[in-house]
């Protein structure tokens, strides 16, 4: 296929293409039905992102031979919940979809996680694919397996590991995302380079602005290596018990700040932003990172029009948020630190070393 790069995702035999190119939105269909087999789609979307691009992938797919059943939730991620999967559920059964159909899902992070986990549990699982349309669900959300919805107690409390078969990215619908969007995806770039390569690292610092703007030439080698990087590190530890870990640098304080702020106001790729930038300061004061380390993530973050401090929340806010064991106080949380730019490591830490008294003192904004 045209201008199409490939990053293989290595899980023995679940193992699976990402495939990257710009314009490829109505080739989908023929990659589906080599990926799957399957003869009808169920294609699950919202209706921002289904006005736009529905159409050409439906084309696409019959194109290639499939049924095409196309359904709609609202958005936003209060839809990311167990009355949407009863109501998929009810509306795949009522249209006769049976263990030769695939789940597509067609949107970001939230759409993914929501199909994934209908794709997980329908008739005890049938084939997913992922076309994910925002950076952050292109980069992170599509890639490893991991679906899920939110529960009244909690975010992405129930769901289950359930790898697509393909995941098929067209940069060129990043257009209409709105920038404010685009820039917390971008988090979870610098993310990746930060905690595994510090020459990617280097690579986006080069081009952060072209990358903003969506400059193909810039984005789609970059895209694609964000993608191999979740991938290796998925493909080493898919059941996160190790280095899958290191995926939660800048988010373990970027969930407390989310917590705290009841997750109105603010984007989880500026959540983890701020977190990030806390990580660095606080590797740098534990001596385990160069100085300079806080100051070159807040700088190429701060570049994207991410915020890169936390905000002012008084500590107990936040020490609340970070206590996992709601009975002990002093029960040690494995915290994502870097030894420097392209490598994370672990330790562990009480919620009052993570932020020590005085904390807000050295913020810098
Ligand atoms: N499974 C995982 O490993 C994983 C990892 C990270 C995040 N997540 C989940 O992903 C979700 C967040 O994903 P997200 O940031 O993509 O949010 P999202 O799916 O809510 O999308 C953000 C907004 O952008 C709109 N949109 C999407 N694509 C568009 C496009 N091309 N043009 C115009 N508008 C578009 C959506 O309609 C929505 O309003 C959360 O539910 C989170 O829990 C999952
Ligand atoms: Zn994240």
């Amino acid at each position: 296929m045209r201008g199409v790069s490939t990053v293989r995702v290595d899980l023995g035999d679940r193992s699976y293409p990402i495939r990257i190119g710009e314009g490829t939105l109505g080739d989908v269909g023929p990659e589906i039905a080599r990926a799957t087999g399957a003869s009808r789609a169920a294609l699950i979307t919202v209706p921002g992102v289904g006005r736009r691009y529905a159409a050409r992938v439906t084309r696409s797919l019959k194109v290639a031979g499939l049924r095409v059943h196309r359904f709609e939730v609202p958005d936003g991620d209060a839809t990311k919940n167990l009355r949407q999967m009863a109501k998929l559920y009810d509306a795949m059964l009522a249209a006769g979809l049976d263990r030769s159909s695939v789940v597509v899902a067609l949107g970001g992070g939230m759409v993914g996680d929501l199909s994934g986990f209908v794709a997980a549990t329908y008739l005890r699982g049938i084939p997913f694919v992922q076309i994910p349309t925002t950076v952050l669900a292109m980069v992170d959300a599509s890639i490893g397996g991991k679906v899920a919805v939110n529960l009244p107690q909690g975010k992405n409390l129930v769901g289950a590991f359930h790898q697509p078969r393909l995941v098929f990215i067209d940069v060129q619908v990043l257009r209409s995302l709105p920038l404010r969007e685009r820039a917390a995806g971008f988090a979870e770039v610098v993310k990746a380079g930060a905690l595994w390569d510090a020459d990617f690292f280097a690579r986006v610092e080069r081009h952060a602005e072209a990358l903003l703007q969506l400059d193909a030439r810039r984005l789609v080698p970059v895209l694609k290596r964000a993608c191999a990087i979740k991938a290796e590190v998925v493909a080493q530890d898919e059941r996160e018990g190790g280095v899958r870990m290191l995926l939660n640098l800048g988010h373990t304080l970027g969930h407390a700040v989310e917590k705290a702020r009841g997750y109105r106001g603010l984007l989880h790729g500026e959540a983890v932003s701020m977190g990030m930038v806390y990580a660095g300061r606080r590797s740098e004061e534990l001596g385990l990172a160069p100085a300079g380390t806080e100051d070159r993530l807040a700088s190429l973050l701060g570049r994207f029009g991410l915020p890169t401090e936390l905000p002012l929340l008084p500590r107990k806010a936040y020490l609340e948020a970070l206590r996992v064991d709601k009975k002990s106080r002093d029960s040690r949380i494995r915290y994502i630190v870097l030894r420097r730019i392209g490598q994370a490591d672990t330790v562990e830490l009480t919620p009052a070393e993570i932020l020590p008294a005085g904390w807000e003192r050295r913020r810098k904004a």
